[in-house]
């Protein structure tokens, strides 16, 4: 079991209606009541102040899926950091394997995206991890390192207990294939060490880092069974009540 409290966070990605996400949202709220970890719904942009409204004093945290990079400015159809703290939004995911996929996220941006986070005041949940073939080639040691080294660029001690990383091997995504527990644990370790080069070993061992990727109420256990697995990301699962509720449980 990991060393510290863990961090269940659910992405809902580009799912749930209003009413949907208030029917969802007061279906997780008393399921989760006594969860003895963080608990967090990361929700489209429009769902955010239903969210925002339902959770509140309650022990769900609110986030959003993404923001820009700049404060205001010419950028058509983007949210800033700033908007997103002042509606009261504590989290913010930034660089999700699918942004980098089909949006053009690169780790320049991802380092901007979440430089702006911080400074907005908000916490950031960080995305890393490797595609299918980087693994098989080998590299996925090399680009987990890269992507956590560029994005953490500029960001003090202090700022990186705002932040949590979420290992998300791409080919685990949404595929129903799951990392082994120890393949998880190998790569969140990895990490760890990556972070106590940039930093030191305080700030590495204080730091939450989950894993996702098809994680559900049947592998959470044995993921969350692991020293370095902090808690975990969930797509698919988080948009079922009872399912994001079991996960929450295996990590309590
Ligand atoms: O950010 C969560 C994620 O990408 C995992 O999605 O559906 O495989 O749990 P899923």
């Amino acid at each position: 079991k990991s060393l510290r409290k863990a961090v269940i966070a659910g992405n809902w990605k580009m799912n749930k209606n209003r009413a949907e996400a208030k029917a969802l949202i007061e279906e997780i709220k008393p399921l989760v009541k006594d969860a003895d970890c963080g608990v967090i719904v990361c929700v489209p942009y429009t769902n955010l102040e239903t969210a925002l409204e339902l959770c509140k004093g309650s022990n769900v945290g609110v986030g959003a899926e993404n923001c820009h990079w700049a404060k205001s400015g010419a950028f058509t159809g983007e949210i800033s950091a700033d908007m997103l703290a002042e509606m009261g939004v504590e989290y913010v995911i930034i660089g999700h394997s699918e942004r980098r996929q089909y949006f053009g996220e690169t780790d320049v941006t991802v380092n901007q995206r979440v430089r702006a986070a911080l400074d907005a005041g908000l916490r950031v949940i960080l995305c890393v991890g490797e595609l299918l073939e980087q693994r098989e080639q080998g590299i996925t040691e090399e680009i987990c390192a890269m992507q956590t080294k560029v994005a953490l660029q500029g960001v003090s001690e202090a700022e990186l207990e705002r932040i949590i990383i979420a290992y998300e091997p791409v080919w685990a995504i949404g595929t129903g294939k799951t990392a082994t527990a120890d393949q998880a644990e190998e790569v969140c370790a990895f990490i760890r060490s990556v972070v106590e080069k940039l930093y030191n070993k305080k700030a590495a061992d204080a730091l939450t880092i989950q894993y996702g990727g098809s994680m559900n109420a049947a592998n959470a256990d044995e993921l969350l069974s692991k020293k370095n697995v902090d808690g975990g990301l969930i797509g698919g699962a988080s948009l079922k009540a009872p399912d994001f509720a079991a996960i929450v449980k295996a990590a309590s």
